[in-house]
């Protein structure tokens, strides 16, 4: 009864080291077509991450970044978006470790209390400007923002003073602009292009965006 016993348990302790090597081995990435070698395996580390520029098992070749878009930051409406955009620039950003973010307008509602209207309130972008500098998330990655058509309602002209985009925005340089993210493994451009109307009418006139011929170049 004993030897049954022990060869019982020999017998499973065999079971177990073949299932652990078939679990091991098997591959669920493999594929005729996909088998084909990295350029650079087996040759060191220091030749890791040279080109082709293309992302493998290490925190090589890669860099991410965020979009943002139609942060509404209001006076009247919805006021929990602002403790919202608050949390996201200091523990979200955090966690996730951007090398940059663009926030992509609307970064302020813009309307009247009746949401009928609209109208520039300088609280809305003041309210947005003191996030940025309270949670120092400029400090931590770049932030690059641009605006959308709500934030060019009601503004006659770019230097206008109720453009508070000129005053209180990170990027402040109005119109669109180019960016370029230098990395050891290349350099890669962002086109950032603002396509609001100047002047900037009201709601609810203000729902389309143009690019003339000299801004497409
Ligand atoms: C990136 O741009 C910089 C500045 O123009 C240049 O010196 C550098 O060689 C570029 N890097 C790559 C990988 O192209
Ligand atoms: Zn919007």
């Amino acid at each position: 009864m004993l030897k049954l016993f022990g060869a019982l348990v020999l017998f499973g302790l065999a079971v177990a080291c073949i299932t652990s090597w078939v679990l091991d081995s098997y591959d669920t990435a493999w594929h005729p077509k996909r088998s084909v070698r990295h350029p650079t395996a087996g040759d060191g580390d220091e030749s890791r991450g040279k080109s082709p520029p293309f992302p493998g098992d290490e925190l090589a070749n890669i860099f991410w970044f965020i979009q943002v878009s139609d942060i509404h930051i209001s006076r009247f409406h919805d006021p929990r978006r602002i403790p919202d955009f608050e949390k996201f620039c200091t523990d979200t950003i955090e966690v996730i470790k951007p090398d940059l973010v663009l926030a992509t307008g609307d970064l302020t509602d813009a309307k009247t209390e009746s949401k009928v209207g609209s109208l520039q309130h300088e609280v809305e972008w003041q309210a947005y400007h003191n996030i940025l500098k309270r949670s120092r998330v400029m400090e931590r990655t770049r932030w690059i923002d641009i605006r959308g058509n709500h934030d060019a309602f009601n503004i006659m002209s770019l230097d206008s003073i109720n453009n508070y985009y000129r005053k209180y925005s990170a990027n402040q340089k109005v119109g669109s602009f180019h960016y370029v993210h230098q990395t050891p493994f290349g350099n890669y451009s962002f086109v950032c292009a603002d396509a609001t109307l100047t002047p900037g009418p009201k709601r609810p006139y203000n729902f389309f965006g143009i690019l003339n011929q000299v801004q497409l170049l």
